[in-house]
């Protein structure tokens, strides 16, 4: 494992005023001020534990749409996806920064990095598949239950540097999600060709472990009655965090209300069938359970 760092250490170089500009919030400005007498030791180490982690998964993003982009190079893609890369990619470099910075700000450790977990390698038959299964896991789902999770944590938000923080991030992950979707849909229109159709197939048959995967990501194990039956977050001081059973709760409604039905859509109507498989609950049933008001 290797700590994260956010500058080289050698004073101020061209490239750290560069970064500096990538790293400010796309809109507004993070007042980066925690009067940390005003909190007690437990409360600054648990947020940031939580900010250490978000700084690791958000290094992991960054990786992920760096080496994705260059995969979209390989198979040529138009131009306009490597312009929309290029914003995300400067997006995670963002969301790192700030989740170090807050880290750094409540008194923890660098987050630590295991380069060999980076390493990505490609999973499908051909490229354009593995392209096709990642742009689907990582945008369709990842992005778009990250973006309900960081809404939901703006909501929850007391702390003002935390609010700031969260709020820049926000804005650029709800962004993220809805271009999946866009990535997502033109990816399977396919070329009209047999191996296209397999390689569909195929991923079609994987949805019920890739969800799976996402489920345990989010701790979501223990079902959404679970999930919605338990606080969302913790009240003041709150540093943009949900507690697990938060997290859950925007899995299990983000797979049901926006995933789901978005696969549905773009021409896997098999991801009904895989939510159900790992424990995901159809809109008739929700409907009828009493169950308290959400928003996203
Ligand atoms: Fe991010
Ligand atoms: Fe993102």
């Amino acid at each position: 494992m290797i700590p994260l760092r956010r500058a080289t250490d050698a004073g101020a170089l061209e490239l750290a005023s560069e970064h500096g500009k990538i790293a400010a919030p796309r809109r507004g400005t993070i007042t980066w001020k925690l009067d940390a007498a005003t909190f007690t030791p437990a409360q600054l180490a648990a947020a940031a534990a939580a900010w250490r982690a978000r700084a690791a998964q958000e290094y992991h993003s960054l990786a992920l749409f760096t080496q994705l982009s260059g995969q979209l190079h390989q198979l040529v893609s138009p131009l306009d996806w490597a312009g929309a890369f290029a914003r995300m990619i400067a997006d995670e470099v963002r969301h790192t920064d700030i989740a170090l910075r807050m880290t750094e700000l409540c008194g923890g450790t660098p987050a630590d990095v295991d380069p060999a977990a980076l390493h990505l390698p490609v999973t499908g038959k051909t490229l354009r598949a593995h392209v096709r299964a990642t742009v689907i896991a990582a945008f369709c789902i990842g992005e778009t239950l990250s973006g309900r999770m960081f809404r939901r944590c703006l909501r929850a938000a007391t702390v003002p540097v935390a609010k700031g923080a969260v709020r820049a991030i926000v804005d650029d992950e709800t962004f993220h999600g809805r271009l999946g979707w866009e990535l997502g849909a033109l990816l399977m229109r396919g070329d009209g060709s047999a191996a296209c159709r397999r390689e569909r197939d195929v991923l079609a048959g994987q949805l019920p472990e890739i969800f799976a995967h996402y489920r345990d990501m989010c701790g979501a194990r223990r079902g959404e009655a679970w999930a919605t039956a338990q606080r969302e977050a913790d009240g003041a001081p709150n540093f943009g965090t949900l507690t697990d059973a938060g997290y859950a709760c925007a899995f299990w409604q983000g797979m049901r209300e926006d995933v789901v039905p978005g696969l549905v859509a773009i021409g896997l109507p098999e991801a009904s069938a895989a939510f159900a498989a790992i424990g995901g609950v159809t809109p008739s049933r929700v409907a009828a359970a009493p169950r308290r008001a959400r928003g996203s």
